[in-house]
């Protein structure tokens, strides 16, 4: 998918031969003299259309309109959110696979960049189409995207579409991930993909630890869950360096159970497939690492990912057994199903050897955070204020939100284990918080802060499928940091301070008109649904 920014006039949107062409009319529109305003003129006094986010209204074949359909939506007060709304509903509103070339015009005169940002997503949302295992003829066929605004676009604007075009790219490529079924996206295919990515020559290395890496440093936590499966474990180290090399990173980890039975401590059947879906922290980190490849920005990042499946077997871990994870703290497993934390948890302590700014691990990590907060936000804690209020407020310019959960010392309390120096779990009250407690014994040398995504990564019933989330969130953050840093003579970073046009945001170059590339991250560009 190629998106492109332009100066587009009503009047000149008539003459577009896209096959739709969609009108986000704002409320307080003034209708000017030509043919689209003039229907939309009409269609608001008789009330047939109103400006009200996601209010649409359909045509087909308007004389003088070189589109075919036309779908005018409201955006009400064009705030990010409402402009998502619209995008979704109008690309719903037509069959996506006789849809090449979509044209989005902005009627309004005022287009935030973050208006243009959440256009840019909605419709690689909408349009997005799982392929990997399943074939068809109705996959992806939108090509090209052209926004239309009133003015010629602001520096900011075209930032807005350079970042949401690679945040698509990320988003797309964590969708395709956590989309694969877990016979398609073992620990091993999962380390190929990281591999791929390094190898774009941008900026992004990857290196690989095999069994006998991981049991040589002693990660006897991650090598416990790993041993009940016919898979391989992984564990995979990306690093992109876009700072000097002497500036400390963000460190990403991504958990990265690329199926969960609950092992000797076994699921029930129902829904079970959807344990695929627990590498989708693995996901982010390999989308967000995408982005960034495409973006460049200022700033070091190392992403984590542990992963094996959790499987039941004769040689599985059983619950009451002892572990002894990379920290040398020895755990209780009481429950084999608890398996994130204990994957996880000695990839926080292999992290510390990065001396990094700050680390932050993404993870579908309870059945209980998605009790607390549903699909709406992610669950987020931290051991730093400033670190939890960069994330959540990038999670609110991304529209990919999370909220902040408590880590008072007395929810570690059932925690505690006669037989090792902690138990990897407590009691069902306040899941997320109490598996969150156990990853924080693990992160005392740095700022640290969590993600629970079980409940934001993937949506069940007949939209079965994952989200991308939260690769918006992480890029938002990994960006604002570049940007803090660019803006701070004082910082650790050496000389060598040259910097053309805003630092962390790809600005690109052309006057008018701007175009950026979003070619699909693996196969080819998929296909186009619903929203
Ligand atoms: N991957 C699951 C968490 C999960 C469950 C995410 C359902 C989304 C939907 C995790 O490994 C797990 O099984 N957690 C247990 C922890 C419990 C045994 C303390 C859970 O949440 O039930
Ligand atoms: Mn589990
Ligand atoms: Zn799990």
């Amino acid at each position: 998918m190629n998106f492109e920014l332009k100066p587009l006039s009503l009047s000149a949107a008539a003459a577009e031969k896209a096959d739709l062409l969609v009108i986000l009319v704002p409320e307080g529109f003034k209708p000017g003299p030509d043919t689209l305003s003039t229907v939309l003129a009409q269609a608001l006094k008789a009330e047939d259309f109103s400006t009200k986010a996601a209010r649409l209204l359909s045509a087909y074949r308007l004389a003088g309109v070189g589109s075919a359909r036309v779908v005018f939506a409201g955006v009400g007060d064009g705030a990010a959110k409402a402009v998502r709304q619209a995008v979704q509903a109008a690309v719903a509103s037509v069959r996506a696979e006789s849809v090449k070339r979509l044209t989005l015009v902005f009627a309004g005169a005022e287009v935030s960049a973050q208006a243009v940002r959440s256009a840019v997503q909605a419709v690689a949302d909408g349009s997005y189409v799982y392929t990997a295992t399943k074939p068809r003829a109705d996959a992806r066929v939108l090509q090209k995207v052209t926004l239309g605004l009133a003015a010629t676009p602001n520096a900011e604007q075209r930032a807005a579409l350079a970042q949401a075009s690679a945040a698509v790219l990320g988003i797309e490529l964590a969708k395709e991930w956590g989309n694969r079924p877990a016979n398609h996206a073992t620990p091993t295919d999962l380390a190929a993909a990281a591999k791929a990515l390094a190898n774009r020559g941008s900026g992004v290395q990857c290196e690989i630890l095999l069994p006998r890496d991981v049991a040589k440093l002693g990660m006897g936590s991650f090598m416990a869950v790993a041993k009940g499966s016919e898979q391989e474990l992984r564990f995979i180290v990306l690093r992109y360096q876009g700072a000097a090399r002497t500036q400390a990173p963000v460190v990403l980890v991504g958990k990265g159970i690329t199926f969960d039975t609950g092992g000797i401590s076994i699921k029930p059947a129902g829904e079970m497939d959807e344990m695929k879906f627990d590498m989708c922290g693995a996901a982010s980190v390999l989308g967000t690492f995408r982005a960034l490849a495409e973006l460049k920005p200022k700033i070091n990042v190392v992403g984590l990912i542990p992963a094996c499946e959790n499987m039941p077997d004769g040689r599985a871990l059983k619950p009451g057994d002892v572990v002894t994870s990379l920290s040398g703290q020895t755990i209780e497993v009481l429950n084999t199903d608890a398996e994130g934390r204990l994957i996880l948890c000695d990839a926080l302590t292999y992290a510390e050897r990065f001396k990094p700014r700050a680390v932050v691990d993404i993870a579908t990590l309870t059945g209980a955070c998605v009790v607390a907060l549903g699909a709406v936000r992610s669950g987020l804690f931290a051991t730093d204020d400033t670190l939890a209020n960069a994330l959540q407020a990038a999670g609110d310019r991304a529209q990919d939100l999370c909220w902040r959960l408590p880590l008072d010392e007395d929810y570690a309390e059932g925690l505690k284990s006669n037989f090792a120096d902690v138990a990897n779990v407590a009691g069902r009250a306040g899941g997320a918080v109490t598996a969150a407690k156990f990853l924080q014994r693990f992160a005392g040398k740095f700022p640290w802060a969590h993600l629970d995504i079980a409940g934001t990564a993937w949506k069940s019933g007949s939209a079965k499928g994952a989200t991308g989330r939260p690769v918006g969130l992480l890029l938002e953050y990994l960006l604002s940091q570049a940007n803090h840093d660019a803006h701070q003579p004082a910082a650790k970073a050496p000389a060598k301070t040259v910097t053309a046009g805003k630092p962390g945001k790809a600005v690109a170059k052309a006057p008018v008109k701007v175009i950026a590339q979003a070619s699909a991250p693996r196969a080819k560009p998929s296909a186009a649904k619903k929203a």
